[in-house]
């Protein structure tokens, strides 16, 4: 059924909101600060947070709590990062489900050791577990700067992780006096290892804090809620999600590594990459216990470090990072001292307090580590789309011909619609796009990537939210991954990153979303087409107070 006119009102079948004309304002070109498109200029100060600044932050929803170290950290002497000799042997992390009972032994006895510590011990496994809370619910601020320093949905995602997984990994093996011990990947982007891996159930590799009702399925990348699809079909639709988020959508630095978070209150930016988005958000829901506030362990930034298989999660998130280095011959990131002077500290294996740099943790061979080969089965999942795109497009046309004069409104040129009160996601949303240049060239398109850029997403943080966005979708709602329609999808989980009430109170950052759409849009057959229609879809009803402020397209070098 196609969309009708009403009262001037845009309507849709029940399933789809109504769009009001008056409600659809068209921003001024070059109005691009509100909508946190303007870059802030590299100033060339790099991030690092301010050690004398420790403070509660909001782990958990309203609660404050606190994950500072004792001793304080400003009271240690710091000492720079050291490469690990180069004719040290590469520790191999192997896939969770192909490791052998020996390894399993090793592991959990190591893990075993740290839980025994003394609870003030750097190495103790719960104030390693503090680590993801302080970095991740920002219990420091940054150096000169009130702006809370924090390590998720920026282009600093990948590189604290890795370093992290460094450290612990290296204390781990210390424990047990193995210098060759490996962590081990969860390899939720293969068939074989898509299962929570079991290992993690034994011992002290076990926790309570997770949801038994999901552990035994398949894992779901899309997960909000349960999907009702059979473990076969779940297999199919994570494949086509890690092909679009290791290829199709994550064609450009920004998009796969996240937004470039600049030092300082004006420079906050947030928007993870297409990884971070998804596996990474879904899954840390998908394993922490429903019956906790926010999901803990696995489902909160405050609390996921208490769950071993953060380790295994994170690995694998690191050798997607890993594989997408070497999927474009190792290119630099971003050739920007800023980010590559960006530092965090840690203890190191010899209880040493050590600065390291993001620049330091770009190599893998240089940190001496690689990940085990199992292939790459979604390289070759490239969604196909629902509808065949001519009949989608004879649909979508005459929608767009019954809603002429509602949604073509006067003296519209700018490429963006500004959503306002009904930018609400309690039911899905359809908005007409422009697309400012069509009929691109490949030489175009390899130089920058069509992106499309949901801005203004206002949620509160704490809540669990997560909206898929289609293109051109005839039905959205019955579509998944495996369709080519589907772009992509935000996920919040609870982060509150934010200072207690009173602290600062810092103008507040919304988060955004960036899709590369390129190639997407060739297999829809959209390239000529001077719109697309984009319709946001609300994941079992948690974006019902999530607004967004405007939808547009952008070019990304
Ligand atoms: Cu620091 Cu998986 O989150």
């Amino acid at each position: 059924m196609v969309v009708g006119l009403l009262d001037g009102a845009f309507v849709g079948r029940k399933s789809r909101s109504t769009l009001l004309f008056h409600d659809i304002q068209v921003a001024i070109a070059g109005s691009g600060a509100e909508d946190g498109s303007t870059e802030i200029k590299n100033r060339g100060i790099p991030l690092k947070a301010n050690l004398s600044s420790c403070h509660p932050s909001y782990p958990s929803g309203d609660q404050i709590g606190s994950c500072c170290p004792t001793p304080a950290w400003s009271e240690l002497e710091i000492i720079d990062f050291q490469f690990p000799d180069p004719s040290s042997p590469i520790r191999i992390r192997r896939a969770a489900h192909l490791v052998d009972e020996e390894y399993k032994a090793k592991y959990e006895k190591a893990v075993a050791i740290m839980k025994e510590l003394p609870l003030d011990h750097p190495h103790n496994f719960w104030r390693q577990a503090d680590l993801h809370c302080i970095y991740c619910t920002s219990a420091f601020d940054q150096v000169n700067s009130t702006a809370p320093f924090k390590t998720h949905h920026s282009w600093l995602f990948f590189p604290w992780h890795r370093a992290l997984l460094y450290f612990h990994e290296r204390i781990l093996g210390k424990l047990i006096g193995d210098d060759n011990f490996a962590l081990t990947f969860w390899s939720w982007d293969h068939p074989d290892g898509m299962h929570f891996p079991t290992m993690f159930t034994e011992g002290a590799l076990n926790n309570t804090e997770r949801d038994a009702i999901r552990l035994p399925t398949v894992v779901d990348f899309n997960y909000n809620e349960d999907r009702g699809l059979t473990d076969g079909e779940l297999v199919l639709d994570n494949l086509a999600l890690m092909y679009h988020h290791m290829v199709s959508g994550a064609k450009k630095a920004e998009l796969f590594m996240g937004c470039k978070l600049r030092s300082g209150v004006d420079g906050d930016c947030d928007g993870g990459g297409t990884i971070e988005e998804s596996p990474h958000n879904p899954v840390h829901g998908w394993v922490g216990d429903r019956n906790n506030p926010v999901k803990e362990d696995m489902g909160a930034f405050h609390s996921a470090g208490r769950d071993p298989v953060l380790y295994a999660h994170h690995s694998n998130i690191d050798r997607m990072w890993a594989t997408w280095q070497k999927m474009r011959n190792n290119e630099l990131e971003f050739d920007d001292d800023e980010w590559l002077n960006s530092e965090f500290t840690f203890f190191d294996e010899n209880l040493q307090f050590v600065r390291i740099r993001v620049r330091d943790v770009l190599n893998m061979s240089k940190l001496r580590i690689d990940y085990q080969d199992i292939g790459l089965p979604w390289l070759d999942t490239r969604p196909q789309p629902s509808v065949h795109p001519e009949i989608a497009r004879s649909i979508l046309k005459k929608r767009h011909d019954h809603n002429e004069g509602i949604l073509r409104m006067p003296g519209e040129t700018a490429e963006a619609h500004k959503l306002q009160r009904n930018g609400r996601l309690d039911k899905s949303i359809t908005i007409r796009v422009q697309r400012p240049r069509i009929n691109r060239t490949q030489e175009e398109k390899h130089k920058e990537e069509e992106v499309l850029f949901i801005y203004g997403i206002d949620t509160k943080r704490s809540d669990f939210v997560k909206f898929d966005v289609f293109i051109n979708a005839v039905e959205e709602t019955v579509l998944v991954p495996q369709s080519r329609e589907f772009a992509g999808t935000f996920t919040n989980i609870d982060n509150s990153c934010t200072n207690p009430k009173g602290r600062v109170e810092k103008k507040k950052v919304k988060p955004h979303l960036k899709l590369g759409i390129s190639e997407l849009l060739e297999d829809l057959q959209a390239e000529g087409d001077d719109n697309i229609w984009v319709t946001l879809v609300s994941r079992g009803g948690t974006a019902i107070n999530t607004t967004v402020e405007g939808i547009r397209i952008m070019y990304m070098k």
